[in-house]
């Protein structure tokens, strides 16, 4: 699998998830089996630029490459200037972002909504090539389905994006009216990949090894992009790699491979965040990795309450080694998207 002059990993890659998806979680998957990893996007609005938020999601230190930026606006020559920008900063790869129903940016929808405006989208994708071309960096981008239901025009868009220079195409299975509603549906992402000539990666509600294998089967995608199911759950990547190479489930991660997993991600985390911001953000992830073991939710709660990056360690460890002391092993449930915190986090965004 190349991304233009990059060849990556695997063929499993990380999803972009603003708020999420930030180095430290990329850097977890990636050592976990992800093959690539977008990095959340990037605002092209030149005045938000030096916000500590827009720099903390440029921090690339010590990431494996290709390093892949996500950028996300509804003007051609700012979103330009925000690839420029990106690819002084150390970007190698540049997304462009027309898959997530992002904030308004300059009072105008972005992300998704931009599939609406087709002469806008292609206009934006020429400008992000005509920027990235002659640096020899690939420019990707990711999209849904369509708009709505009765105007899907993923394959048309995508036909114009190869055209206009785009070197790999990813297609979340949902239109943007769905939100994350309903199931994703792979026959569009089918009927992108049989029609384009660059890589095509398949997008939604891919959770287990499994439901891997019957994505990549129904549509004939070059790769897979798995997005919530693995918040919490970083290792998703590995199981499905081994599910995919021998057919076989590998076991569940010991309890204590978990502990020591999810303590080297808060320290991480931390270290990004400073203390009091961090400890905030820090809360979701542990809820996402306690969601389905014993004891998960009244240990959610309580670590909620928790004020200092000590007190939450202290207590991430009294809990996995309590657990530890019943199992080995995590039990091997299924995955169980936490719509709540998603949609916490989903407001944090369009907000
Ligand atoms: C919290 C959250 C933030 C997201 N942020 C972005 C984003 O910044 N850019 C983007 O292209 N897609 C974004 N998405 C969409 C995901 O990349 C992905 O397309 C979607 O979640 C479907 O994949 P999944 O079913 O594997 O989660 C976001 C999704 C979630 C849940």
């Amino acid at each position: 699998m190349h991304i233009g002059q990059f060849a990556l990993a695997n063929s499993l890659f990380v999803a972009p998830m603003a708020g999420v998806t930030d180095r430290p979680f990329r850097q977890l998957c990636k050592r976990l089996g992800a093959g690539y990893a977008v990095s959340e996007m990037v605002t092209s609005r030149p005045d938000l630029w030096d916000s500590l938020k827009t720099s903390r999601r440029a921090n690339h230190a010590g990431e494996p490459g290709p390093i892949a930026v996500q950028i996300a606006g509804t003007e051609a020559q700012m979103m330009a200037d925000a690839a420029l920008y990106n690819i002084d900063r150390g970007a190698q790869i540049i997304d462009i972002n027309m898959g997530c129903p992002a904030k308004k940016v300059c009072n105008k929808w972005a992300g998704s909504a931009l599939m609406q405006d087709e002469a806008l989208a292609l206009s934006i994708v020429e400008a992000v090539v005509a920027v990235c071309t002659p640096r020899k960096v690939p420019v990707t981008l990711k999209m849904r389905t369509g708009w709505c239901q009765s105007h899907k025009n993923a394959l048309t868009l995508a036909r114009a994006f190869e055209n206009a220079g785009v070197q790999m195409v990813a297609v979340h299975g949902r239109t943007r009216e769905q939100g994350y509603k309903g199931q994703a549906e792979y026959d569009t992402v089918a009927a992108v990949k049989a029609a384009l000539k660059i890589p095509v990666v398949a997008n939604g509600d891919i959770d287990s090894p499994e439901k891997a294998r019957a994505v990549l089967q129904a549509t004939g995608a070059d790769a897979l992009m798995v997005g919530r199911a693995a918040q919490g759950r970083p290792w998703i990547f590995r199981e499905i790699a081994h599910f995919l190479d021998t057919g076989k489930h590998l076991a569940p991660p010991l309890v204590s491979e978990v502990k020591r997993l999810l303590v080297e991600h808060l320290q991480d985390h931390y270290s990004l965040y400073g203390e009091f911001s961090g400890v905030r953000s820090a809360r979701k992830h542990i809820g996402w990795y306690v969601r389905e073991l014993p004891g998960g939710d009244a240990f959610r709660a309580q670590m909620n309450t928790l004020e200092s990056s000590a007190a939450q360690v202290a207590a991430v460890e009294c809990f996995m080694d309590g657990l530890n002391e019943k199992m080995d092993r995590i039990p091997a449930t299924g995955w169980a998207v936490s719509a709540t915190t998603n949609s916490q986090v989903m407001k944090e965004l369009t907000t």
